[in-house]
């Protein structure tokens, strides 16, 4: 892709979604002000608005595009005729397969030092298909797991693996799951065969989540289904400063969705508070990994770096006794920081 063709669909969504977007996109265009931006609207509101959460607009806008920012919405707890996820729609309309949710040190009280990983999870298959039903008593999920959808997603780990540290960790739990995560097992090893200069490992789930909170430095890229790697991943942002901080970036065949891991909090929405560093860190995983703008990510996460070792931390981030800024002030800080 050339400079002259960034365009960027930016889906602010609810609650904190239409605060800390606004501030990435901010950094966004102080990095690269050629980028081509085009807002469009999905969520609860637009919900209750338009009887739609995900307008045919907005999915066009998406589609156009190819590459989405998206906040986050907010789902009602109870079903609500009509309503359905729009960014699990969105997801699965762009058949973003592959999850980047990257979990690092920052300078923060209260956080591991010792952790620098990625975890890739695959983000179209296993429980997530959603065939549930009842039968009787009881209830039944079906798993998928399929050769194609293993290898794809694995083929983008290897990749990444190999521009890392190398080392490549498959989580399953074959010994019980032979036969579904078997076959993603056996897919995996396969295409680690690629990849000879990637040293692969295996780990059982349950011994990876006790690995990861004892000595989070013993991973680097963990390749999971789609499951494991959605709790995983809330373990591992839990170890590097929390939701606040946490970016991940979705990839699909030439499209991207890049959006913080937090929902909507709807306990500090509008409140000017809400810590807009997972957003901004997504835009620099979306200059990485489909701008192949590297140099620009990093300019970004320095000076998120710069901005959190100065003192500068959003009230989730701060220990009691220190002194916060709000959303704005993160932004112009970050902002600020590019040079720095
Ligand atoms: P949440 O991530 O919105 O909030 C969990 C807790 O973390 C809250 O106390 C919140 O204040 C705090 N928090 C989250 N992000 C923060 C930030 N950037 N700065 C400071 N504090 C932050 O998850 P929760 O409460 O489970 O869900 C709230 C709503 O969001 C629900 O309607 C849920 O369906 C939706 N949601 C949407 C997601 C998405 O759109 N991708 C993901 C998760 C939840
Ligand atoms: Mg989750």
């Amino acid at each position: 892709m050339t400079t002259q063709e960034m365009h960027l669909c930016v889906i602010p969504g609810d609650g904190i979604g239409q605060e800390v977007i606004p501030a990435a996109v901010a950094v966004l265009q102080a990095v690269m002000p050629q980028v081509q931006l085009t807002f469009a609207e999905a969520g609860w509101e637009t919900f209750q608005r338009t009887g739609n959460a995900l307008p045919e607009a907005t999915l066009a806008a998406a589609r156009r595009a190819g590459v989405v920012l998206f906040g986050a919405v907010a789902s009602p707890s109870h079903p609500v005729p009509g309503y359905r996820s729009p960014i699990v729609a969105l997801r699965r309309e762009m058949d973003v397969f592959a999850n980047l949710r990257p979990s690092r040190r920052w300078p923060l009280h209260d956080v591991r030092q010792d952790i620098d990983l990625l975890i890739v999870r695959e983000n179209t298959e296993c429980l997530y298909v959603g065939r549930e039903r009842l039968e009787g008593d009881m209830a039944i999920a079906e798993r998928i797991i399929s050769r194609r959808g293993s290898e794809r997603v694995a083929r983008v780990a290897f990749a990444l693996a190999a521009q890392r540290k190398r080392h490549l960790t498959i989580v399953h739990k074959a010994n019980i799951l032979r036969v579904s995560d078997g076959l993603w097992r056996e897919t995996c090893l396969a295409v680690a065969h690629e990849f000879p200069h990637v040293q692969t490992d295996e780990g059982l789930v349950d011994s990876v989540a006790y690995h990861l909170v004892r000595q989070p430095g013993r991973y680097d890229v963990l390749l999971t289904p789609n499951l494991y790697g959605d709790i995983l991943s809330d373990l591992a942002a839990a170890l590097a400063g929390g939701l606040g901080m946490a970016p991940s970036l979705s990839l699909g065949e030439g499209c991207a969705i890049a959006e913080p891991v937090h929902g909507a909090a709807p306990d500090i929405a509008g409140q000017g508070i809400a810590n807009p560093l997972g957003a901004i860190l997504s835009v620099a995983l979306l200059l990485r990994h489909v701008w192949q703008r590297g140099d620009l990510a990093d300019t970004i996460e320095r000076a998120v770096e710069h901005v959190l070792a100065r003192g500068w931390f959003t009230p989730d981030i701060a220990s009691p006794a220190q002194k916060t800024v709000g959303t704005r002030e993160m932004e112009q800080a970050v902002i600020a920081a590019l040079g720095a």
